[in-house]
């Protein structure tokens, strides 16, 4: 049987990647490790009923000791690596906890996987692994930096972040990097542009402004609103990554997008028009420090090589979306009034 540590699986991604991970291979055992952060939230999770093949564990991937119990405990053989702090205004506040998951958890993942996985655990020199096994690192096209006009982003570019949280992410892609070129890991490392769909903590854009909307409240839109984005459904993420796990070349970047290209006020004002509001409830605020212009990806080498595909068109994913905001206000509530930090309480405790 393999088993595949998700790490981060109680976040935006992570939990639709569980889901669609017990549903595309029914032989595999799922163990979703979370610290649950303002952002991890086991509600996002309640609708799993195949207890057998899922398992969670609240635990930091800091704790390099709980890590080395769950590799062992589990016989590990893939990591799926979402595990992060993950917005961007807050990595300008505090950039340090970012440095912290983002870096050195990703650091003491790889430590450990490589203790588990070498084939020769007490050979420091031989780079033989044990087969199957599979470290795959969940980053972002941010890592980049900034396009202009024109050109999109390949695998090859020098990263050039500009955030501190693209910084660490970025951190995090070299230590990646080097166990593959030092230890030998089987590693791929894959570079995603924005995602949005359900479930997504409703500080990003695309929740942010449907639940505003909702509520009549303003739409903050930073600078001019032409920062523009290369937006893909959470599916088709997750989809992407399922691919790169299975079929990717060890050691490997894969660039993963859907080439939608929108500023950000379309999206908005497409969110407006969708829910018959006004676009006087738009509020151009001053633009955040070193807001990035544009991002766009080119997704040849994972179509090509690894014959992986989007399924979302924007309309139809945008559509899907904002029906699932709207289905969902008990969802969007407990977030709100901070009641789905108390759902791990009661479930756990
Ligand atoms: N959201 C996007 O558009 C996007 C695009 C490309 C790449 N990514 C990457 O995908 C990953 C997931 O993004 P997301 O949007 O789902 O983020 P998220 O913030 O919704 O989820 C992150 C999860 O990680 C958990 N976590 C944080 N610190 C932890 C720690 N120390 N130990 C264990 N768990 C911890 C949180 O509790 C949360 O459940 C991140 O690595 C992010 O960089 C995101």
């Amino acid at each position: 049987m393999k088993t595949v540590l998700v790490t981060g699986g109680a976040g935006f991604i992570g939990c639709n990647f569980v889901k669609l991970m017990l549903a595309h291979h029914p032989s595999y055992r799922i163990i979703n490790v979370d610290a649950l952060t303002y952002a991890g939230n086991l509600e996002n999770l309640k609708e799993i009923t195949d207890k057998g093949r899922y398992v969670f564990i609240k635990a930091d991937i800091r704790d390099k000791e709980k890590m080395d119990e769950i590799f062992k405990t589990y016989e590990i053989t893939s990591v799926v690596n979402f595990a992060a702090e993950s917005h961007v205004d807050r990595s300008i506040e505090e950039p340090e906890i970012f440095l912290l998951t983002n870096v050195i958890g990703t650091q003491v993942l790889l430590d450990v996987a490589k203790k588990h996985w070498k084939a020769h655990p007490n050979d420091k020199y031989c780079k033989t692994y044990k087969p199957g096994v599979k470290f795959l690192q969940v980053s972002t096209d941010e890592v980049y930096g900034a396009l202009g006009e024109t050109g999109l982003f390949v695998e090859t570019m020098p990263l050039m972040p500009n955030s501190p949280y693209s910084a660490s992410k970025a951190s995090a892609d070299m230590v990646v990097r080097a166990y593959h070129e030092t230890f030998g890991m089987p590693v791929n490392i894959t570079r995603c542009s924005n995602n949005y769909g359900p479930f997504q903590f409703p500080e990003k854009l695309i929740p942010l402004m449907i639940n505003n909307c909702l509520e009549e409240k303003e739409l903050p839109v930073y600078g001019d609103g032409m920062q523009v984005r290369d937006w893909l459904h959470v599916t088709d993420h997750c989809s992407a990554i399922d691919t790169v796990l299975h079929k990717g070349v060890d050691g490997e970047v894969y660039n993963i997008g859907g080439n939608n290209e929108k500023a950000n006020i379309e999206i908005v004002k497409l969110i407006i028009k969708t829910l018959g509001k006004s676009e006087d409830l738009i509020k151009y605020v001053k633009d955040r420090p070193g807001h990035d212009k544009r991002y766009a990806i080119d997704n040849t080498k994972i179509t090509t090589q690894l014959d992986w595909e989007p399924s979302y068109t924007f309309e139809q994913g945008m559509k899907e979306t904002i029906e699932w905001y709207l289905n969902h206000p008990d969802w969007i509530e407990h977030i709100i009034l901070g009641d789905y930090v108390k759902y791990y309480q009661k479930m756990y405790h």
